[in-house]
């Protein structure tokens, strides 16, 4: 089932802060069986986006389209949507069993097709051993899975899952994750799922999109993302660790740092900011680009080069290179930056030059 937002917007009126645009004129398209991820930091509109799709919340303006038809004046219990959040939100007073089968309870699906349907979905996701037990009689993952269970049981349209894996600790969220991935790709049903994560939703995602004060930013396939950024924010908010940006200038077609020549740049002369990402730092004798290394880590095949930034002393770049370069602090370094780890930003706009 294809969801379409069209010039979705939500405007929250509150007392003293005035009007708050939660959702601005958004315009996104889940295909039919995908998993897209939702992403973006604290306050960007997700929760809000998501509320909308499954008819919590009416937007002021746009509609929202299942497939062909026009939802957005459905109420919530017919739009046919299975919803996640962080919080699992299971009765706890009821057995795993209970949990699952209580939406079939309520559409009044007879009692040995709930039960069947209820199994079924438990060991789709993998708890079909824990089904007589209560909620706090499992961990944070086998919870959350009851939930998805008992989201899928109904045979949704739809699956929304709200930052999921916010309330598990680290080894399980990855472990959860994955299962998410499995169980969409095994029930084939279209997915959002929303996250301020980003290698979680690099990770699981077929499409991701990205969202800051409720404007969408970019979107894409994850790589796709990550590789091409429109603007500053998408270069800033993908990667581990982040995209080192710094002050330069272009002058003469030539990006300068610091007067030394990064590369040649066929722009007007202005001040800009440049980002390279940690990986695109070669080492290179001949470059004249040269940089002051302040700590090593060496982790594994990598080593990471900590490096104060001549032109401000309190902000530092990263730099990933292989480990066998046995490098110490101190040393002065020779880079050469690979084009396609490099991208220039306008400092005004923000957006990619
Ligand atoms: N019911 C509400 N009333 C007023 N403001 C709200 C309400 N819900 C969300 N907001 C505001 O809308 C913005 C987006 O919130 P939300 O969608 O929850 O963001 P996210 O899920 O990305 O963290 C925030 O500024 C938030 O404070
Ligand atoms: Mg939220």
């Amino acid at each position: 089932m294809e969801i379409t937002l069209k010039n979705l917007t939500k405007i929250f009126q509150e007392k003293d802060k005035g009007e708050i645009t939660a959702v601005n004129n958004l315009n996104i398209t889940i295909p039919s069986g995908k998993l897209v991820g939702l992403l973006g930091p604290s306050g960007c509109g997700k929760s809000t986006t998501l509320y909308l799709i499954a008819g919590l919340l009416n937007p002021n303006k746009g509609r929202i389209f299942f497939g062909d038809e026009d939802v957005t004046d459905m109420p919530p219990e017919e739009r046919g949507i299975g919803l996640v959040f962080q919080n699992y939100a299971l009765y706890p007073h009821m057995t795993v069993r209970q949990n699952i089968m209580f939406p079939l309870e309520n559409i009044k699906v007879e009692k040995q097709e709930a039960l069947k349907r209820s199994q079924e979905m438990a060991d789709l996701v993998g708890i079909g051993e824990l089904m007589d037990r209560k909620p706090k009689q499992l961990s944070g993952g086998q919870q959350q899975r009851v939930a998805i269970a008992r989201a899928l049981v109904k045979k949704p349209r739809v699956l929304l899952l709200d930052e999921p894996l916010s309330n598990l600790d680290a080894r399980l969220r990855l472990a959860t994750r994955e299962e998410i991935k499995r169980i969409q790709r095994e029930t084939g049903i279209t997915t959002l799922f929303v996250t301020h994560d980003q290698e979680e939703a690099m990770s699981i995602s077929d499409q991701i999109v990205l969202l800051n004060f409720g404007i969408k930013q970019q979107e894409g396939e994850p790589q796709d993302v990550y590789d091409q950024p429109d603007n500053l924010f998408s270069a800033k908010f993908l990667g581990t660790p982040p995209i080192n940006i710094f002050e330069g200038e272009i002058k003469n077609k030539k990006l300068i740092f610091n007067d030394m020549e990064l590369t040649t740049k066929d722009s007007p002369d202005k001040n800009v900011l440049i980002g390279i990402r940690p990986e695109g730092f070669i080492i290179d004798k001949k470059s004249a680009f040269s940089l002051s290394v302040y700590m090593v880590e060496t982790i594994g095949r990598d080593t990471t080069l900590i490096i104060k930034n001549p032109l401000d002393e309190e902000e530092t770049f990263r730099a990933i290179v292989d480990a066998s370069h046995r490098i110490k602090p101190g040393d002065t370094i020779k880079f050469k930056i690979k084009p396609e780890k490099l991208f220039v930003f306008d400092p005004e706009t923000g957006e990619l030059l």
